[in-house]
């Protein structure tokens, strides 16, 4: 790095040593600490990587917005590539423009409507084969539907009895990415974590293929991977099986996998303050009075969607974000010399006290529209920014509404006692070992 460079503040010599990102912590309590020690910015260098971090939302917005053009994908996105492949997720520059542009119109808002009955009718389904009384992982339930909501409503197919075996990779791709280590990234040794992981790749790689050779023999419908099928170039070419199966394989994972988390989160925040679980209720039972939700009931649910924005402040799935810098750039004051990791934190921005009074409270009120007007543009970026801003985004807002509306209308949630739910770090934030929860009808 040249002389004439100014760092941020952050660990160096002796103090390196005690740097909270070496600490065991763990990064949801290491990353805010490293804020509250060097401020708005601070800077990390391990090794020959160089690392910049953000937490103010001017900056974040620079990174994902204004200054996007200087970044590629980071390293948090890139270190999967047996899994994503060159997805939406993970690709860059014109191709990216091209699968974006395709990917669009299935995320568009009379689609959405239309998939708005498919979420009412599979939240039915789950709940059929619920009971009174009963304690269950409600974790692996919301993950059950939401994956089941994805296939069929952007592949047109149902998984059946495979549903398991995408719920079993699912788990060990996150639970080899857990922790986001910084060795895990660069040295890939055969530990048993990861031969699960590369065996629970080669079977959704076969779950994948299946699918698309349904669709091709199926005829063609309104969903995703029929647009992908019938997508050509202007010379005539279509996708290759290998494209093809990359971005199934990214909307697979990425369409159920955070929806299921969000959802998750939210049932452990409602079983832990029932007084808000009661106005919920409240408001369902005069909304709906009983019946299946519907697309033109979910901007008539105020609370239902507020306790979805407040879920996503306290534990958002998409926890942190990072981006390389492609070229020098000016970020905060501070020049990011290309080459660089940045790192921006939904879980430290969204916990600031100068934007979100008692910010780790459960406060679904705090989203009213004046209080949201007046916060800064990125303060609350659950679903990122910029041209790269997570495209289900409306897709997961509606779905979360539908799914915690038919289950909070019909059963109260009550933790199951002597039970805790630990937050994991991985690409997702996760609860460690589920939400177990008790059911009871209201
Ligand atoms: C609560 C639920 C969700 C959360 C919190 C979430 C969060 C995010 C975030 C933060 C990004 C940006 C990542 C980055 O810029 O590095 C992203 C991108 C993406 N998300 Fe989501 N997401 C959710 C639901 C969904 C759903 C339902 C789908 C698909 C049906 C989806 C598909 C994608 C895809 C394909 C991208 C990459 C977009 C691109 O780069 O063009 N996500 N998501």
């Amino acid at each position: 790095m040249p002389e004439s460079i100014v760092r941020p503040p952050g660990p160096q010599g002796r103090r390196f040593l005690r740097s909270p990102l070496l600490s065991g912590a763990g990064p949801l309590v290491n990353l805010p600490r490293m804020f509250a020690l060097y401020g708005d910015t601070s800077f990390w260098q391990f090794l020959h990587i160089s690392t910049y971090f953000f937490e103010h939302p001017d900056d974040v917005e620079s990174v994902l917005v204004t200054r996007h053009r200087s970044f590629t994908k980071g390293l948090g996105t890139r270190a999967n590539p047996e899994l994503f492949g060159n997805g939406l997720l993970t690709s860059e520059g014109e191709f990216w423009l091209r699968q974006r542009r395709l990917s669009q119109p299935a995320f568009h808002r009379t689609r959405i409507a239309a998939y708005a009955d498919i979420m009412a009718r599979e939240a039915d389904r789950m709940l059929g084969t619920w009971r009174d009384g009963q304690q269950l992982d409600i974790h692996r339930e919301m993950m059950q539907t939401t994956l089941a909501i994805a296939t069929r409503t952007l592949f047109g197919v149902d998984l059946g009895t495979k549903m398991p075996i995408v719920a079993e990779a699912m788990d060990a791709f996150i639970r080899q990415n857990a922790g986001l280590s910084v060795w895990r990234l660069f040295f890939k040794l055969p530990t048993p974590r990861r031969m699960r992981f590369l065996r629970g790749v080669r079977e959704l790689d076969e779950i994948v293929y299946a699918i698309i050779r349904e669709r091709r023999s199926g005829g063609m419908g309104e969903d995703l991977l029929s647009d992908f099928l019938r997508a050509q170039d202007e010379d005539g070419r279509s996708m290759t099986d290998k494209q093809l199966r990359d971005e199934v394989m990214t909307m697979l994972l990425a369409g159920h996998e955070t929806t299921a988390l969000a959802l998750s989160w939210a049932w452990f925040l409602l079983a832990t303050h029932l007084d808000e679980q009661a106005k919920l209720y409240e408001e369902l039972d005069r909304v709906l009075g009983g019946r299946l939700p519907s697309a033109l009931d979910v901007p008539q649910l105020a609370f239902t969607n507020r306790i979805v924005r407040e879920t996503l402040r306290l534990y958002p799935p998409a926890w942190v974000m990072s981006r390389r810098a492609a070229e020098d750039v000016e970020i905060g004051g501070y020049t990011v010399p290309a080459g660089s990791n940045v790192i921006v934190s939904q879980w430290v921005t969204h916990r600031d006290g100068r934007f979100f009074p008692n910010p780790q409270s459960f406060d679904p009120e705090r989203w009213t529209p004046d209080n949201e007007q007046a916060l800064p543009k990125f303060a609350y970026f659950p679903f990122g920014g910029g041209p790269r801003v997570c495209i289900g985004n409306q897709f997961a807002l509606m779905e979360a509404v539908i799914l915690l509306a038919s289950v909070a209308q019909r059963y109260q949630i009550t933790m199951v006692p002597g039970s805790t739910v630990e937050p994991m770090p991985s690409i997702t934030l996760r609860p460690a070992n589920g939400v177990h929860v008790r059911l009871r009808r209201w």
